[in-house]
């Protein structure tokens, strides 16, 4: 009897819960609010730091620089201006192309950087080098294409070309990809 009336009792008895010291209590309240907080100030900064690398480059942008039908067999000196835009920081550049029509009628322009040390080279600006590039500072010279025949080590580097609407629009500069 006395051992039914025990059971009895166990099966009564209100579960014991565990309580939650004040200690406890404060340092899980205050540890969590530290951490949001510090998110809060972290994740903006992170933000800032790696949202340019996400933005994607420019898109090869082009600009719009001459009518088709001014570009003859003989190179031409154009300028334009190009906008970039590097991180957060918009600048403007002005740049020179020389641009021509091949044989073929293909449009390309070169750029006029030297492909030595980086002065800037002209066409048919020296008489002993008739229907090429020249650069002043140390001689070096180039086919009409941009092939390098002096000095220099590498052909003139080119833009990137888009014909529409009439119009020549040049992109970012590459490597030349009509002479080797
Ligand atoms: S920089 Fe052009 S030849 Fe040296």
């Amino acid at each position: 009897m006395s051992n039914q009336h025990e059971e009895h009792e166990a099966s009564h008895k209100t579960p014991v819960r565990k309580e939650m010291s004040r200690r406890q209590f404060l340092t899980y309240t205050l540890g969590g609010a530290t951490a949001f907080m510090a998110a809060g100030v972290t994740l903006p900064m992170v933000r800032f730091a790696v949202d340019p690398i996400l933005q994607k480059k420019g898109e090869g942008a082009f600009v719009k620089v001459v009518e088709i039908s001014k570009i003859t067999s003989e190179p031409q000196e154009f300028t334009f201006e190009l906008k970039q835009q590097d991180g957060w920081y918009l600048s403007t550049a002005n740049l020179t192309a020389w641009v021509r029509k091949d044989e073929s009628g293909k449009i390309y322009a070169l750029s006029p950087i030297c492909k030595h040390l980086g002065c800037t080279i002209g066409w048919n600006n020296d008489k002993n080098y008739p229907d090429e590039y020249h650069c002043p500072c140390h001689g070096a010279h180039y086919t009409k294409e941009g092939k390098q025949l002096a000095v220099a080590s590498k052909p003139l580097d080119e833009y990137k070309v888009m014909l529409k609407d009439d119009w020549v629009y040049l992109g970012e500069i590459i490597p030349n990809t009509i002479v080797k």
